[in-house]
């Protein structure tokens, strides 16, 4: 009872208030295995080209990310993209036996990303793309060819 009160409360916790792994400990979970890997890679960026999310969700990894950046001085620009279309169902019809429709779920998702961005991230709010990493690839090209014609 008292592991799960404290897997619990670990959840619960805002993600500044990491420690890093131990390898022994029953915190070696892989929540907590993606959160080190994040700090890692942001702290070895061997320079300063930007960060893509493909897929933010909620904001969970982006404000994750921004932290890492915070904590090891890094001025690496973060670009998101997210079209938070879940499914490909009718927006009218409702998540499972649930009483939520697919649109309102997907403003509530997108709101919460906003909401959390301005949050956690405040400081240094990343571009966010509301489109899918297919909408956003020929664009990225495009724009690639143009800087370097
Ligand atoms: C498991 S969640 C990602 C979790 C997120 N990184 C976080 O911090 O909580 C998956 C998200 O990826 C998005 N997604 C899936 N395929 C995508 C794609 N090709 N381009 C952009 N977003 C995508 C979905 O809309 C959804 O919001």
């Amino acid at each position: 009872m008292r592991s799960l009160l404290a897997r619990a409360l670990h959840k619960a916790r805002p993600p500044f208030l990491l420690e890093p792994p131990d390898p022994q400990g029953v915190e070696n979970n892989d929540e907590y295995i993606n959160r080190y890997s994040m700090e890692y890679g942001v702290s070895r960026l061997p320079s300063d080209s930007p960060l893509l999310v493909i897929g933010s969700f909620c904001g969970l990894s982006t404000n994750v990310l921004t932290y890492y950046k915070r904590k090891h001085a890094k001025n690496n620009r973060l670009i998101t993209c997210d079209k938070w279309e879940f499914e490909r169902k009718h927006p009218a019809d409702c998540l499972g036996n649930s009483i939520i429709s697919h649109s309102e779920y997907r403003r509530f998702v997108r709101e919460s990303y906003l909401r959390n961005i301005q949050m956690f991230s405040a400081d240094d709010l990343p571009y966010t793309l509301e489109m899918t990493s297919d909408e956003l690839t020929p664009l990225a090209a495009d724009a690639l060819a143009r800087i370097s014609s």
